[in-house]
């Protein structure tokens, strides 16, 4: 038995597009040890969704997987059908995303919903309710009994979310994808939802995989850092490896332009110069290669290999390796 819930070897996600094959996702490997939280990080458009979609197998129609396998539980997503794959999304795997109304129905109420949802369980009304209460009060809604009659817009945007993370742990799956859960919302509530996760994690005994491009919350709430670029993985490690010994020159811009970082103050928020290759037309050699300060003959022809940079800590980048 593998120590991973969820193994990524070697996944490719194409568009096709006018233009033509947009490569949005390329030879990607990812782990996700049991009982850990993975968080992924990148800038817009490197691919993040891409990824979420290929797990759960909701892809965009004119996307195709020209290589790779998705072993969860050990067994490769890929190889499933449509309705052994209905039966792991929302069951064994569960997502929360940016905006908890894009999960809750506006016109039923929550009690509804979240029994709902239960529809698999050989349970009578009355458990189905309490499963329901248990829930909601293990996502911190007060009184929760009370509130089963409401409608999410009785909810503050916080409450929302809380309820849609008890929603999407209700069947205890083993693993929770969280995509951007905190972004819109206060860094007060931010804090509050992330403390929540980190407790719900630990008591479920299942995995996170956090996507957000926000560095300090995944330094507080994950185990291990993936770090994407351009529909790649550069570098992957333990939290504390990759946040103090950041080994691809994109990491130490990332952490360089982290506000929580920047202790000179400044009119303007230092960025990455450069753009995001083409994903289309892509270059021969390093993808960052256009934005590195420590580019070098070889980024330009020769793709980095991937490579343990130390015990656990990998990175594609050909500095420090000639
Ligand atoms: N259905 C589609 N057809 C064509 N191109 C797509 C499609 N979906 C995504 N892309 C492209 O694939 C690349 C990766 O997009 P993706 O949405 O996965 O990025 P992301 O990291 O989630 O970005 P963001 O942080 O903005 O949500 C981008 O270049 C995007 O324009
Ligand atoms: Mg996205």
């Amino acid at each position: 038995m593998s120590n991973n819930v969820l193994t990524i070897r070697n996944l490719s996600v194409h568009y096709r597009t006018d233009r033509g094959e947009l490569k949005a996702m390329r030879h990607i490997n990812l782990d996700v040890p049991k009982r850990s939280i993975v968080g992924v990080v990148g800038e817009s458009g490197c691919g993040k969704s891409t990824l979420i979609s290929s797990i759960i197998r909701l892809l965009a129609t004119n996307a195709t997987i020209p290589n790779g396998s998705i072993e969860f539980e050990d067994r490769d997503l890929l190889k499933l059908s449509e309705n052994e794959m209905r039966a792991i999304r929302g069951v064994r795997i569960s997502i929360v995303f940016q905006d908890p109304m894009s999960t809750l129905n506006p016109v039923l109420s929550i009690g509804r919903q979240m029994t709902d949802i239960q529809y698999r369980d050989n349970k009578s009304q009355a458990d189905k309710v309490q499963r329901s209460v248990d829930m909601l009060e293990s996502v911190g809604i007060p009184d929760p009994a009370s509130r089963l009659g409401q409608f999410p817009h009785e909810f503050s945007g916080g409450m929302q979310q809380r309820i849609s993370i008890a929603m999407a742990l209700q069947a205890e799956p083993s693993l929770l994808i969280a995509d951007e859960p905190t972004t819109a919302l206060d860094a007060t509530l931010e804090v509050q939802i992330i403390h929540l996760l980190k407790a719900l994690q630990t008591d479920m005994g299942c995995s996170i995989l956090f996507i957000s491009h926000h560095l300090g919350v995944i330094a507080e709430l994950c185990d291990y850092v993936v770090v994407m670029y351009a529909g790649e993985v550069v570098e992957e490690g333990t939290t504390r490896d990759v946040f103090h010994h950041p080994a691809h020159p994109y990491t130490e811009r990332l952490l360089q332009c982290d506000p929580a970082s920047i202790v000179k103050k400044s009119r303007t928020l230092p960025t990455i110069p450069g753009d995001i290759p083409d994903l289309v037309t892509l270059p021969s050699g390093c993808v960052f290669k256009n934005r590195c300060e420590h580019v070098m003959e070889q980024c330009d022809t020769t793709t980095p290999d991937w490579t343990e940079h130390s015990n656990g800590h990998f990175v594609s980048c050909h500095r420090g390796r000639t």
